[in-house]
């Protein structure tokens, strides 16, 4: 099976099974990976499953929509590698992406 790569914010890595089309915030809390939330469930209205995606991935991940860019204005630390994970689904080409969750959630 696939796998995705969190790193927590204290520097901890988590190599997690990934299963096809489910979102990397989901696969991240099935895993119990530290600092992520998901409060919203996914519903792209909370930015807690915010996370920085190795940019050797990026042009794998489909664009920022509209929505997700207006509640990344909200999150503390904003960079270019910024995603909510809740709008990204597994998929083998995604296999090994690595995040780094940043040090605070909104
Ligand atoms: S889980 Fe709420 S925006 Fe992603």
């Amino acid at each position: 099976m696939p796998t995705v790569v969190f790193t927590d914010p204290q520097g901890t890595e988590h190599r997690v099974e990934a299963p096809s089309g489910r979102s990397l915030m989901k696969i991240a809390v099935d895993h119990g990976v530290p600092g992520i939330l998901g409060d919203c469930g996914g519903a792209c209205s909370c930015a807690t499953c915010h996370g920085y995606v190795d940019p050797a991935f990026a042009e794998r991940l489909p664009a920022r929509t509209e929505t997700e860019e207006f509640m990344l204005e909200g999150v503390p630390d904003l960079r270019a590698t910024s995603r909510l994970c809740c709008q990204l689904r597994m998929a083998p080409e995604l296999d090994g992406i690595r995040i780094q969750l940043p040090d605070e959630q909104v």
